[in-house]
């Protein structure tokens, strides 16, 4: 039962394409479970870089099952788009499965999206106008529409008749917009329908039947741990699961089956959208740091908000996530700076606390306590053995590791496959 969970440890942008792309060349079977396109993964192959937004990485391993699982947001014209662009490439889509019980994201969860986003003014929550939200509230509402239905031209037209009627409703009255009209989005849904039927199957399935006979199953994270709806910075969050316990909803495998917890862990904080961030700096350090980064949203070209490494969040998401280990990602953007902090404790309210609060009034009253460390200047990019970091960049990583109790297993120096430590192995068997 070899089989490794892959979760973000922040605020997401951690860099997990690139580790589940190392990864998937080991496994056999490569499973998305929760969130949709709001996600982009940028993996670079030599000097050529594929961004995917729903389709999992290991599709570009001609060898590797790739799952989208029952727990995703299935944007078919997101996911069309993304097979036409891989084909284009010279890749296949025939290795890649859909479970009929992923919901469905139509165009009117994009508009109410939007929609909301703006009636909220100063409070919108930043999101990727993707209809993620919209899409998963139709689910929790149970009025939902699955990929099982979207691939039965009959179903199909009695769930969206009912659908159509009711968020026209919505967007007449509450929003004072144009409707849908129900013949030609049926029958646009239906043509997409039709062209995703040969992905479809019961994908609970097969993840069970490779974890049975002893194959290597890698569940890739999207988006991290603190926008969880409900362990991340509500309501700054997504509407998903991306923490370890999402992986066995959202596809449909029991807790037990989990073997490795690897958490990536920027070697700064970013985060896009709005909600507190005790590290983040409006300074020319955060600006440093998000040019070198290349801290730009792979799915909104947004720029990212940026900041020291803050080990009391990470000590919150290893412990809600049950970490076993850490991928350190993007060590070489800090190399350059004379000093470098790492948070080791906030002060809120005249207070020192060590406990990361659930409270976003008490986390945007917090004021980091940093430990000092100083910087290296030497470029890592091509540095393949781990004896060979600069002793300060050693320094940094034992200090995290130490705090967390969890070992560093990979360093990651730069974008490319080859720019990648590998301390231990992370399957264990
Ligand atoms: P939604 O997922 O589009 O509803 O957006 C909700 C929040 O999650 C917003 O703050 C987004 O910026 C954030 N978000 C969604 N997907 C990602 C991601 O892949 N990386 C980082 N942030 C994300």
């Amino acid at each position: 039962m070899p089989s490794v969970v892959i979760v973000g440890a922040q605020w997401g942008d951690e860099g997990k394409g690139k580790i589940i792309d190392y990864l998937a060349g080991e496994s056999n079977m490569v499973v998305r479970a929760q969130g949709g396109n709001n996600a982009g993964h940028t993996v670079i192959v030599g000097d050529k870089k594929y961004t995917f937004h729903l389709l999992p990485s290991g599709v570009l391993y001609r060898d590797k099952l790739n799952i989208i699982g029952n727990g995703v947001a299935f944007d078919p014209e997101g996911f069309l788009g993304e097979v036409e662009k891989l084909e284009g490439n010279g890749f296949s889509a025939d290795n890649i499965r859909i479970d009929e019980r992923a919901h469905v994201i139509f165009p009117y969860h994009k508009q109410i999206d939007a929609l909301e986003e703006e009636s909220r003014g100063e409070e919108k929550i930043g999101t990727t106008q993707k209809g993620i939200g919209p899409c998963y509230m139709d689910k929790i509402q149970r009025s939902g529409i699955r990929v099982g239905d979207l691939i039965d031209p009959e179903l199909l037209w009695e769930r969206l008749k009912l659908q159509v009627s009711k968020k026209n409703e919505i967007l007449e009255k509450i929003y004072n917009t144009k409707g849908y009209n129900l013949e030609s989005l049926y029958q646009q849904y239906r043509e997409h329908g039709q062209k995703i039927k040969r992905f479809v199957t019961d994908t609970t399935k097969l993840t069970h039947e490779a974890l049975e006979a002893d194959e290597k199953v890698l569940f890739e994270g999207a988006q991290g741990t603190l926008l969880d709806l409900d362990l991340g910075t509500y309501p700054y969050v997504t509407s998903s699961h991306p923490t370890a316990g999402g992986f066995s909803v959202g596809a449909g495998i029991g807790p037990n089956k989990i073997e490795e917890i690897l958490g990536i862990v920027k070697a700064y904080t970013t985060r896009v959208g709005l909600g507190p961030f005790p590290t983040e700096l409006q300074d020319e350090t955060g600006e440093a740091i998000r040019q070198k980064g290349k801290e730009f949203g792979t799915t909104t070209g947004r720029a990212r908000r940026c900041g020291w490494l803050d080990l009391v969040m990470l000590k919150y998401t290893a412990r809600v996530n049950g970490l076993t280990a850490i991928s350190l990602m993007l060590l070489d953007v800090l190399s350059g700076f004379e000093d470098i902090k790492i948070c080791v404790g906030y002060e809120i309210e005249g207070e020192e606390t060590t406990d990361f609060p659930a409270s976003l009034k008490r986390l945007g009253k917090a004021k980091p306590l940093y430990k000092t460390f100083p910087g290296w200047s030497a470029d890592l990019s091509n540095i393949t053995d781990f004896q060979d970091l600069p002793k300060e960049a050693k320094a940094y990583m034992a200090f995290i590791e130490k705090y967390l109790d969890i070992p560093v297993k990979i360093v990651s120096i730069g974008p490319g496959r080859d720019q990648t430590i590998v301390r231990e192995e992370i399957y264990r068997k």
